[in-house]
């Protein structure tokens, strides 16, 4: 089989980014643009600002990544772009462009579950390691996958079929998505978005045992009635599979409660107007600007998040004795919690897998390695397909 060279495009949320990869596992370039400044001053992605942003960078990017590979539009193999799930206005700029780069150059065009990528950001950082021949070889199924983002906090059961995989749902969150608390208790602690980094190191200054959290009992199924992470009829289609959901909604409130009652409004909003006159604060500058409480809260929110999502996804892996455990999605490039997973799935004898830390925020290789499957099984989209703001993983 000669190689395949995939060019990938990702527009989902609040990064444009195109990269291009051979035969599903070597990055040959990756370009990632960040709305990040865009975004800061409301401390949270606003759609409409995304998609202007989207098609700002769009041509740029495709380009940029094009010219690091040493490739043309005319020498890629096929054009594969994310489909959902995310925002519809930020999926439509990269699927139009996707589309129209496709009919121009008559090349086969792939849609790519954005979650699905995620997974193959983690198989990508495999094969272009040492562990590759060992994780060829030995990559053992079921395997579980919890994807930790922005967006999503899901847990994945995934079996092989024929090239590629097939997923089952077996865990949501029910309110927040993982990296949606962290940018909220940041937000609400003054440091500026988006949250997750900067918690992750300002976390190791703090007593991470200061402040208890309770933990996040769920004890009821979904009653919205909910599969592959969508709304469905309630009741329908629930079988008795056991299921591992989350909820981030209490720990946010407890945090809320923890500042009012230790008066820290006054410090977070003076930490917040000094943070937000500089362009890129560095540690020093959070810490300059971080009390001790600060710091705790901090330390004490990611122990408690770290331990949650450690604690449901052993107790999913145990139910459906994942023989393989991926973790991946921007919460991944969290130090605590790979440190966290490692030892765990170590004591447990449970082979823990990461992407790299700059696959596991969002990027276009993982599109294009998702994509390479599809290539082999000339499974390619119609002209006519469209975005899947809600798109569910199967
Ligand atoms: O995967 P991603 O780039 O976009 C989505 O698909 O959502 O994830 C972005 C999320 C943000 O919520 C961000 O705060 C979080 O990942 N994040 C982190 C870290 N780096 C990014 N959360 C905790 N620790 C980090 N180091
Ligand atoms: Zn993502």
């Amino acid at each position: 089989m000669p190689d395949a060279y995939i060019l990938g495009i990702e527009s989902s949320c609040d990064e444009t980014a195109a990269a291009v990869v051979r035969s599903g596992e070597q990055v040959i370039s990756n370009v990632v643009a960040s709305q990040i400044a865009t975004h800061q001053p409301y401390g949270g992605v606003v759609p409409e600002l995304a998609s202007r942003e989207h098609l700002r960078a769009i041509v740029p990017v495709v380009r940029q990544a094009l010219a690091e590979a040493g490739h043309t539009y005319n020498s890629v193999d096929a054009i594969a772009v994310t489909r959902g799930p995310g925002l519809a206005g930020s999926l439509l700029v990269g699927i139009s462009y996707a589309k129209a780069l496709a009919f121009a150059l008559d090349k086969p065009l792939i849609a790519v579950n954005h979650l699905e990528g995620h997974i193959h950001a983690v198989l990508l950082h495999l094969s272009q390691n040492r562990e590759r021949q060992q994780a060829n070889h030995e990559l053992a199924f079921p395997v579980l996958a919890l994807v930790v983002s922005g967006g999503h906090t899901h847990l994945y059961l995934a079996e092989q079929k024929g090239r590629g995989w097939i997923y089952e749902n077996i865990g949501h969150t029910r309110d927040d998505a993982a990296g949606e608390a962290f940018d909220k208790v940041a937000k609400l602690l003054g440091l500026g978005y988006p949250g997750g980094p900067a918690i992750d190191r300002l976390a190791p200054r703090g007593d991470p045992r200061a402040v208890k959290f309770p933990s996040a009992q769920i004890k009821h199924r979904d009653r919205r009635g909910r599969k592959d992470g969508r709304a469905v009829e309630p009741d329908a289609n629930l079988d008795e599979r056991p299921r591992f959901d989350f909820s981030y909604s209490g720990i946010k409130t407890a945090i809320l409660r923890y500042v009012e009652t230790h008066n820290m409004r006054a410090s977070i909003e003076a930490r917040r107007q000094a943070l937000a006159k500089i362009s890129k604060p560095g540690l020093e500058d959070y810490l300059a600007h971080c009390d001790k409480p600060t710091l705790d809260l901090a330390a004490s929110f990611q122990r408690a998040m770290v331990e949650d999502l450690l604690e449901k996804t052993l107790a999913a892996a145990h139910a459906y004795d994942a023989a393989t455990l991926f973790v991946t999605g921007g919460v991944a490039a969290n130090n605590e919690l790979r440190r966290t997973f490692e030892q765990e799935g170590a004591k447990e004898g449970l082979p823990v897998f990461f992407p790299s830390r700059p696959l596991s925020t969002d990027n276009a290789a993982m599109i294009a390695a998702a994509a390479y499957p599809k290539f082999l099984a000339k499974d390619f989209a119609p002209m006519d397909f469209s975005a899947e703001a809600g798109m569910a993983l199967k």
